[in-house]
């Protein structure tokens, strides 16, 4: 089943189009994470599902009732939609169980039902213990995990979140994406998730739609996202490593073989790829040492388990893993596989 769909949704601020002429069907009970630079569109396309804005062009669907259109606008209340927000936005002078119940003592549910309902949820986000504490006596995490509790309790079938993990540190970070995968797959609802952070994306989402000037250059799974970007944007935006000037020969039935410095590479490449020039997309997975390509190690950062390098090859730059940090700068490298990023004026697949 389609939990929501948008029809050339075009959103325009005066002075602004915010979104322009999107269109999106996203399956129910999927994660969807909603990637792209500041300014791209993201927090409207959230508000435009939410009800807060209005299209001005094009229709918005939850499954196939229309709950937008410039002449139709459903409000937010009637769409069962739940929002969590980057600054929490709790209730400071209530306690945690107090924020929580209070979508529901809005929609009117009696205090018992409500009490066992809170009670629930805030042990499955681990705050049971916090119950009457007040935001201000509560750590970042903690009050996102209030705030992620005050969505899931509400009778939602889609749940927004705006960069809600942007204000916690690293470690923080990753045990709440832990909490947020849990919790999507425990509850079975549609998840939209903005993110700057294409970690983030690549962790939760089943589905990365990725958002550039308010128009969508790609959408699909964080697999073919991080393996098959569409563009030079997003091949950069997504992971790591580089993208390399080469030359394309004997495309077809998407493989292709690039000349980088003269030296052969097999390559995947789109199955409307062209011989001539191109730009290869190199993983640091891609690459080993000991190969015919010549290489300047141009930094090289210890990881932990590996030290990161930064290689200048003819054509780009692209980044290996190594094990040691190596005696020398010079090195020849091997690129075992890459992907042919299509050309701007192709059509996005
Ligand atoms: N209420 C508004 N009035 C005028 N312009 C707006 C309004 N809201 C957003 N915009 C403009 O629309 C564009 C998209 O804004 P939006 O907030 O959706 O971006 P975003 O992708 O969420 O960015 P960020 O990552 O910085 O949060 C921007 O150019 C922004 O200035
Ligand atoms: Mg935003």
């Amino acid at each position: 089943m389609t939990a929501f769909t948008l029809e050339s949704v075009t959103k325009r601020f005066a002075g602004a189009t915010a979104l322009n002429e999107v269109s999106l069907s996203i399956p129910s009970g999927a994660f969807v994470a909603l990637l792209g630079p500041s300014g791209c569109g993201k927090t409207t396309l959230l508000r435009l599902l939410a009800g807060f804005e209005r299209p001005n062009v094009g229709r918005i669907l939850f499954g196939d009732r229309c709950v937008a259109s410039p002449r139709h606008h459903v409000p937010p209340e009637e769409r069962h939609v739940a929002m969590v927000f980057q600054s929490y936005a709790l209730w400071p002078h209530m306690s945690v169980s107090e924020n929580v119940a209070f979508p529901l003592s809005i929609a009117g549910v009696p205090a018992v039902t409500r009490r066992s309902l809170v009670n629930s949820v805030l042990d499955r986000v681990g705050l049971s213990g916090l119950a009457a504490r007040r935001p201000d006596e509560l750590s970042g995490g903690q009050r996102q995990r209030v705030a992620l509790a005050r969505a899931l309790v509400q009778d939602a079938g889609l749940v927004l979140c705006d960069e809600p993990l942007a204000n916690l540190d690293v470690h923080l970070r990753a045990s709440m994406i832990e909490t947020f995968q849990r919790l999507h797959h425990e509850s079975g609802r549609t998840f939209v998730y903005v993110t700057h952070d294409q970690a983030e994306a690549l962790a939760l989402a089943t589905e990365i739609v990725v958002l550039e000037h308010g128009r969508i250059v790609q959408a699909g799974s964080p697999r073919t996202i991080y393996s098959e970007p569409s563009t030079d944007a997003v091949a950069t935006f997504v992971g790591r490593g580089g993208l390399v000037e080469a030359v394309l020969e004997e495309p077809g039935h998407g493989r292709a073989v690039a000349r980088i410095a003269g030296i052969p590479v097999k390559v995947r490449a789109s199955h409307s790829a062209l011989a001539g020039p191109a730009r290869i997309l190199v993983r640091p997975e891609n690459v080993s040492l000991g190969g015919p390509i010549p290489a300047r190690v141009e930094g090289l950062v210890f990881r932990g388990s590996h030290y990161e390098a930064r290689l200048a090859i003819p054509g780009g730059t692209i980044v290996a893993d190594l094990n040691t940090p190596g005696g020398s700068d010079r090195l020849g490298v091997a690129i075992e596989d890459a992907w042919a990023v299509p050309q701007e004026s192709a059509p996005p697949t």
